[in-house]
């Protein structure tokens, strides 16, 4: 059985449509740095509020000087909303997002994330400095995107 002339033209142009979409795709997350971490931190995003770490949000001492936050990003709010931690500390941000893209932004810092539903971003950021630093969600999120903001305090 011989396929049709135009089936095979299709046919080749969806598959190298389908190539094409995924090297862009591949670019992007490599070029652009907008990757998560490992492709195999994924989290079902209907159920964050039930998995593991997140279905506990907040700040954790995993040891002496290093801190973990556990965060849900969410329209248009920080989970936690309130981060302490003495000056010195090293802390990693582990994130995922409830619902559209957010960004994590750290005035004043290099931190600059994009945090996705279905997906574990992990952050790592020492504070040296005590002060306000101010937590920005850098993503268009929706009507109240510019509202979303938080801070975390470095004593
Ligand atoms: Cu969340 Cu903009």
């Amino acid at each position: 059985m011989k396929m049709h002339r135009a089936e095979e033209i299709w046919l080749v142009i969806s598959v190298g449509v389908l190539i094409l979409s995924m090297v862009v795709t591949g670019y992007q997350a490599f070029a652009m740095d907008m990757a998560p971490p490992s492709h195999k931190e994924t989290i079902d995003p209907q159920k964050v509020d039930e998995t593991a770490p997140f279905d506990n949000p907040g700040v954790f001492q995993t040891e002496e000087g290093k801190y973990e936050v556990v965060m849900t990003l969410q329209i248009f709010s920080f989970t936690p909303n309130k981060i302490e931690v003495p000056a010195g500390s090293e802390v990693t941000f582990t994130m995922t997002s409830k619902d559209v893209v957010h960004g994590f932004q750290i005035a004043g810092t290099n931190v600059n994330a994009m945090v996705m539903p279905g997906h574990i971003q992990k952050i790592t950021q020492t504070f040296e400095e005590p002060g306000e630093y101010l937590i920005l969600c850098n993503e268009y999120c929706g009507a109240g995107h510019q509202m979303m903001s938080t801070t975390i305090t470095v004593k």
